[in-house]
């Protein structure tokens, strides 16, 4: 799964051509979720929020890939974007998203409701405290689908207790309210929500937040299993590394609106290339060996309301040096790995130059 930025060079760059790399399945096939330029800029008061910054990546069919990056990065922009949940007065959208072969930017409500569900599915932030208090999680899946498809109800029935089913939840969960099941089953529930119409894309949204650890990893567990009977890929959001490194095929690195990193888990953890996956995987405890002093990132995060002028993580970075302050690094691959950082890909010294006019140049604008 190839990703890159183009905050500061505009068109795509080599990794946005990379073939799918790696561990994941269905490597040669049509990706069911690609980005190319996606810009996100939310109309917030006074000055706009350049939340996502012209970011490239592609979803294999059945890959499991997480999204990790600290809060406000843009995690959840990119999940709406692809749902086409940013209303024009809300937020600005710009470059491409495809779904399952659809483009998703500037289509129509009608367009929007044939794929949502039956293409991609999305498991909002806190979702499972989001369900109706007052309808069974039977009744409130039958009617999600009845909205999706036209069919009997006892159609939908059948289909609602079939995807319970599949989540290890059974016809009496289907009758019962959501306050009497608990946390890891209201979150099955709402994946077998997610699933019953068998998208080709389900993306989740800090699914396991509320969860303890034990229940976390049953319910990640559940999702593999299904995505692999089932086909589907998932994008699972997330601010916990050292989850991902357990369970997906691929992660992508987000710090301020861009991708900083892409790669395996067994990259990433044994030699993090980016300086901000480093001090995030640092900044956990490790699973095994030896206890080590815990890494904290000094610092702010970009504000981005400002015009990338340098490498946005530049302020935070211990291994700064002065092109990081001249010019925003490209995502660029090494050997089927994803970087954004000059410290892996020195600028030369006329190109510093010219990412330096592209960034004022924008400034500008
Ligand atoms: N409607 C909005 N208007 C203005 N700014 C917004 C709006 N929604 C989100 N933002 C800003 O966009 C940025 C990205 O938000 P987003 O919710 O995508 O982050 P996130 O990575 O999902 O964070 P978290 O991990 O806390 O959920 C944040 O700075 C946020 O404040
Ligand atoms: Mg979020």
């Amino acid at each position: 799964m190839p990703a890159n930025n183009n905050d500061a060079h505009g068109g795509t760059g080599p990794a946005a051509s990379a073939a799918l790399d790696g561990n994941s399945p269905a490597e040669s096939a049509a990706p069911v979720l690609r980005t190319e330029g996606l810009r996100v800029t939310y109309a917030s008061q006074g000055s706009p929020v350049h939340a996502v910054r012209g970011i490239d990546l592609a979803v294999a069919p059945g890959e499991l890939v997480g999204l990790v990056g600290e809060s406000g990065c843009g995690k959840s922009t990119i999940a709406m974007a692809a749902l086409g949940l940013l209303r024009p007065d809300v937020a600005t959208v710009s470059g491409s998203v495809i779904v399952a072969g659809r483009q998703i930017v500037g289509a129509s409500g009608k367009e929007l409701r044939a794929i949502r569900w039956n293409r991609v599915s999305l498991v909002p932030q806190s979702a499972m405290n989001a369900l109706s208090p007052v309808l069974t999680i039977g009744e409130q899946i039958v009617d999600a689908v009845r909205a999706h498809e036209r069919m009997p109800k006892r159609q939908a029935l059948d289909l609602t207790v079939d995807a319970l089913e599949r989540v290890g939840l059974t016809s009496s969960h289907a009758r019962a309210y959501p306050h009497e099941l608990s946390g890891g089953m209201r979150q099955r529930a709402v994946i077998a929500m997610a699933t019953v119409l068998r998208p080709e894309l389900l993306i989740m949204d800090e699914p396991t937040t509320a969860l303890d650890v034990v229940t976390q990893q049953l319910v990640l567990d559940q999702v593999s299993e299904l995505s692999r009977e089932l086909g589907f890929a998932v994008v699972l959001i997330t601010h916990d590394l050292p989850m991902l490194l357990e369970w997906a095929h691929r992660i992508i690195v987000m710090y301020a609106g861009s991708v900083v990193e892409t790669g395996t888990p067994h990259d990433i953890s044994r030699e993090p290339y980016h300086p901000y996956t480093d001090m995030l995987l640092r900044s956990f405890p490790p699973l095994s060996g030896e206890r080590r002093e815990l890494a904290v990132i000094p610092g702010q995060p970009w504000d981005l309301r400002r015009v990338a002028d340098q490498c946005l993580f530049a302020d935070r970075c211990e291994h700064v040096t002065d092109p990081c302050r001249r010019g925003t690094p490209r995502l660029t691959t090494h050997a089927g790995r994803s970087v954004a950082c000059f410290l892996r890909d020195p600028p030369p010294p006329a190109a510093r130059a010219a990412d330096t006019e592209v960034t004022q140049g924008r400034k500008s604008k």
